[in-house]
């Protein structure tokens, strides 16, 4: 790459444009996903759900993910270097950059729970290939990893493997990891759809998924779940994505690379739902989700499954791969900016930040901190980050300057674009803000 099309930071930039499209994918797919989304499809709506869904997907993708990428590659820079840029407008980046701290907690926060969770697949997964799990009751071999300072050992592989990752840099660690994990997720998962096709009662979970229930259309609780969800899964932030905007080329067109972002995650959204839910339905194991799908369901339904085993080990693989390849992008939003804010190598900043994650998650690994952490921090901050993102690129810096960065690599966009963006988008993340704060999360 010319000096020329790289971009004005001092971290290195992703190599290609797949490389770019794979990371995002891969910080977009994630537990929300797995746990969450096949779930909410079969609970409000069925294939009915998919309208809202796919409605509010391709709105967030297009004017709310692009946004997020423009404006990291604007600044040069991630999450607080880019809310001082949208601020230097106004004369306030001072301001700007202290703001920028709550999405950018938002971020290490989610990373600090997100580690454990993932920390417990990870635990899970050994369980299935030393062959403990295929006989142990899930629940007790669960449970003894939710106790205090509960898996210490699975959540610190986990850190140090995303710490190690990221010290790799962005082409050579961030974009090759994602360029190995994602394509294998997919692999896995899509290949465990076809498996769980074949099992006697699978039609059950298809029905649960797919036969649509129009009268749901008409709760509205329907569409703030479809919603939330979409938004929970693009990783809107105000955070994640911009610093990956920020490794960006100027000749990537943001607005298309957003829509594929939105439609792999959708598509891993769709095969998990299609992995997961027919088997449960198969052995009569109640469609739960969250923690209990993963590490309850799931393990019993393996435990019956011919060749259970083997399935197990690439199902945990592919909700590890998942899992890390979101990790490393909310930890890398918070050692960039620590970097650039504290003029510390990228070194020192990925040590410290993996080392406070570290820190401060082994210190709530018991299932209860943990869960009330999680929800503080996805409920509270992250959704604040978010409205916050949105008002600074759209309204602070304003739609003038930041279409001139979404049309670098694009072309003229329409001005529904900027319509959409500050009169749609913008009003619905302080509703989406507003709505988990009533509904304890949405
Ligand atoms: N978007 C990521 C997920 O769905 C964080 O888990």
């Amino acid at each position: 790459m010319s000096n020329e099309q790289k971009n004005n930071q001092s971290n290195d930039n992703f190599k290609s444009s797949i490389g770019f499209v794979l990371a995002c994918v891969g910080s977009a797919v994630g537990l929300g996903n797995i746990w969450m989304f096949p779930y909410r499809l079969g609970e409000y709506g069925g294939a009915a759900f998919l309208i809202p869904y796919l409605f509010f997907i391709c709105l967030f993708g297009w004017v709310g993910l692009s946004a997020e990428f423009a404006i990291g590659r604007r600044a040069g820079t991630g999450t607080l270097g880019a809310y001082a840029y949208c601020f230097a407008k106004r004369k306030l980046e001072g301001f700007g950059r202290k703001l920028g701290w709550i999405p950018l907690m938002g971020s290490l926060g989610i990373a600090i729970g997100y580690a454990i969770i993932i920390g417990w697949v990870l635990r899970t997964l050994w369980g299935c290939i030393t062959g403990e799990l295929m006989t142990a009751d899930p629940g007790a071999y669960f449970g003894a990893a939710l106790g205090e300072f509960g898996s210490v050992v699975w959540h610190t592989i986990i850190i140090a493997s995303t710490c190690i990752i990221l010290l790799l840099g962005i082409g050579g660690g961030i974009e090759k990891a994602n360029e190995i994990m994602m394509p294998i997720f997919f692999l896995l998962f899509v290949g465990l759809a076809v498996w769980v096709s074949f099992l006697p009662g699978a039609e059950a979970g298809y029905e649960f998924l797919f036969i649509p229930q129009w009268d749901k259309l008409l709760n509205i609780n329907t569409w703030i779940m479809a919603m939330g969800q979409a938004f929970f899964s693009l990783s809107i932030t105000g955070s994640g994505m911009i610093v990956y905007g920020a490794y960006l080329d100027k000749k990537v067109d943001i607005p298309q690379a957003s829509l594929r972002t939105a439609f792999f995650d959708t598509c891993a959204a769709m095969v998990s739902a299609l992995a997961i839910m027919p088997a449960v339905f198969a052995y009569g194991i109640g469609a739960g989700r969250g923690p209990a799908l993963v590490f309850l369901a799931l393990p019993k339904v393996f435990q019956q499954m011919p060749m259970g085993q083997f399935f197990a080990i690439i199902f945990f693989v592919a909700v590890l791969f998942a899992g890390v390849t979101s990790l490393i992008n909310m930890l890398e939003a918070v050692a960039e900016s620590w970097e650039k804010n504290f003029n510390l190598s990228r070194k020192v900043a990925v040590l410290t930040s993996c080392a406070i994650a570290l820190g401060v998650g082994v210190f709530i690994e018991a299932e209860p901190k943990v869960g009330a952490w999680m929800d503080f921090v996805s409920i509270v901050i992250t959704p604040l980050g978010a409205v916050l993102g949105a008002i600074s690129i759209y309204f602070i810096l304003g739609w003038d300057d930041i279409r001139k960065e979404l049309e670098a690599g694009h072309g003229k966009l329409s001005d529904m674009f900027g319509i959409a963006a500050k009169y749609l988008y913008v009003p619905l993340t302080v509703i989406i803000m507003i709505l988990g704060l009533i509904y304890g999360g949405i």
